[in-house]
């Protein structure tokens, strides 16, 4: 642990700081966004900003100029920027881990030069791709042969966390754009449930695995993958020749797969300084680039250069991922908000906010700066939220009239993409008309007036009053292309680095998963051995004994 950087006061003691406090309590009582509409009619066209094929609109939040302004003089005290360009040219931004932090060279042009440690790593980002673009179009066409010659029909991706979310997301969110005619799944849990489940209707001739593991020494991915190997086997008579053309590994650990029995010819490499939950662009997109084709997926890889770029020039005032960052500041540190809700109108975006939950509170769920003193300021928020409009017949309730500040994202599209009847394509307007009339409901509320007004007996008007004042950004796009999801996911890389470089942490480490999983080995013995596991804490041991008794009922 050391002080701050020689010269800079503690984030809180700013003076850029302590204006946006000052101007919190100054607008006490705060004017609502009724009144803030009023004054400002222009607002609703002034607060949007166009991001490739977004358009992102943030007019519905607890903002004047004034405030805006105050936000981009934390940010500019904070050097995001500069700790953008630093993240950009390839510098080992992520300090705990000595590591540079380079997913936006995943989606680089051919000939971008990006160096890390001297070396130019572009020109191995595309010979990936290109290996991995070579083997999907083996696999879709057919020509990829299982063991027995029958050509693949399943494809399972076996990994967790970055490892699954990211493509598991991505799968479903292009659904209408993947080959029909193959079935993917996607198995994370070590629950053996859920291998059960993925694996129990496929002919393992015809099941080609794809194992992804950065580090290819996670737990439950191992596990599972030695078992799918293990169904395989019994499936295919026990040849292990079998292994070579059911199994293949995307990972940093080339020693490690071979260890696995994976031939290293059919590993697909990426490298540390491509975050696990920053990864799925990588070589752990082969699922998705199978499902999609690689002509998809290299217009989803322009989708993100296109944020990319955008948050690397565009002026501040105009830059998404920058705005976006600084309202999640403005509503964390100075209205004690503690979630962000993000309420995408797709269907097939039914992973979206699950996937932002690693993206977002594993990077920035930290409480220590990045020179290791503690924090005295909020960082990263709970993440969540489901596709609208189940929500509503849910959770909406408590953001409408509960009691939490629940700043919220929308995210819709003008049409869907899929071939609907005319019936159902119908239907698309009665979503959409959901989205903008939540939205409305949460900025303007009811109040007690017009509730009587509609002649409500006078003992339920509170009941049947909204406040209102709840802020949401709307963020529309055309259709859910594989370019559309790319900004989409790009925007909130960059909106979570924004945060954490005003917060002054590290988002690229994860020391907070360590514990449990060292813990998760010791007790493990325990229950598979009955071995007694020295300095087992009374409760832990008593759930361990209840355990262990029950198994035998
Ligand atoms: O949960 C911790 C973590 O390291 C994530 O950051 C990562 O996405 C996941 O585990 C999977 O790791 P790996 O790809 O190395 O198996």
């Amino acid at each position: 642990m050391s002080d701050s950087p020689a010269g800079t006061p503690r984030l809180t003691l700013r003076p850029e700081w302590t204006a946006l406090e000052d101007h919190r309590k100054d607008a006490l009582p705060q004017p609502g966004l009724r009144e803030l509409f009023a004054a400002d009619p222009g607002r609703a066209e002034r607060y949007v900003v166009h991001v490739g094929d977004l358009r992102i609109d943030y007019s519905k939040h607890l903002v004047t100029d004034e405030t805006l302004a105050l936000l981009q003089e934390l940010a500019a005290a904070a050097d995001v920027s500069g700790l953008r360009d630093a993240m950009f040219r390839g510098e080992k931004i992520n300090v705990t881990e000595d590591r540079a932090v380079l997913h936006t060279a995943l989606r680089a042009p051919r000939d971008a030069v990006i160096e890390v440690d001297g070396e130019n790593v572009v020109p191995d980002v595309h010979a990936v791709l290109d290996k991995m673009a070579a083997f999907a179009d083996r696999v879709r066409s057919g020509e990829w042969t299982g063991h027995t010659g029958k050509r693949i029909r399943n494809v399972v991706n076996i990994g967790i966390g970055g490892s699954d979310l990211g493509p598991a997301m991505a799968y479903e969110a292009l659904r209408p754009f993947t080959d029909r005619e193959l079935t993917f799944r996607f198995v994370s849990n070590v629950d053996g449930s859920d291998l059960h489940e993925a694996v129990r209707d496929l002919d393992p001739a015809e099941t080609l695995f794809i194992v992804a593991s950065k580090t290819f020494t996670t737990i439950e991915t191992i596990t599972n993958a030695t078992s799918a190997r293990s169904w395989l086997l019994d499936g295919l008579g026990g040849d292990e020749k079998a292994v070579a053309k059911h199994f293949v590994a995307l990972s940093t650990n080339a020693e490690k797969v071979a260890g696995f029995g994976i031939d290293v010819d059919n590993m697909f490499e990426f490298w540390d300084w491509v975050g696990g939950r920053y990864s799925y662009d990588s070589a752990i997109g082969l699922s998705l680039m199978i499902a999609i084709g690689p002509d998809r997926f290299r217009e989803m890889l322009d989708g993100f250069r296109i944020v990319d770029e955008h948050f690397r020039n565009a002026p501040a005032e105009a830059n998404a991922p920058l705005i976006m960052g600084l309202l999640g500041i403005w509503y964390g540190n100075f209205h004690d908000a503690q979630s962000h809700a993000v309420l995408p109108y797709s269907h097939y975006l039914s992973k979206f906010t699950a996937y932002l939950q690693q993206l977002d509170m594993e990077s920035n769920g930290k409480s220590v700066d990045r020179e290791g003193n503690p924090v005295d300021w909020q960082t990263g928020p709970v993440v969540w939220g489901t596709p609208g409009t189940n929500g509503q017949h849910a959770y909406y309730q408590l953001i409408h009239q509960g009691t939490k500040l629940i700043p919220a994202d929308f995210i819709g599209f003008a049409r869907p993409v899929d071939e609907l009847s005319d019936e159902l394509k119908a239907q698309h307007d009665l979503l959409m008309a959901n989205l903008f009339a939540q939205g409305q409901a949460l900025a303007f509320g009811k109040t007690a007036e017009e509730v009587r007004a509609e002649g409500v007996p006078e003992e339920q008007v509170p009941h049947r009053t909204f406040r209102g004042n709840h802020p949401t950004t709307t963020i529309l796009a055309t259709a859910l292309t594989p370019s559309v999801l790319g900004q989409l996911v790009a925007l909130y890389e960059h909106k979570v680095f924004v945060q954490g470089a005003v917060w002054n942490i590290d988002s690229f480490d994860q020391w907070g998963v360590e514990l449990g999983k060292v813990l998760a080995k010791r007790v493990e013995p325990a229950l598979t051995e009955g071995a007694d596991v020295p300095g087992l804490d009374p409760s832990t041991a008593a759930l361990v004994a209840a355990y262990r008794t029950l198994r035998e009922v």
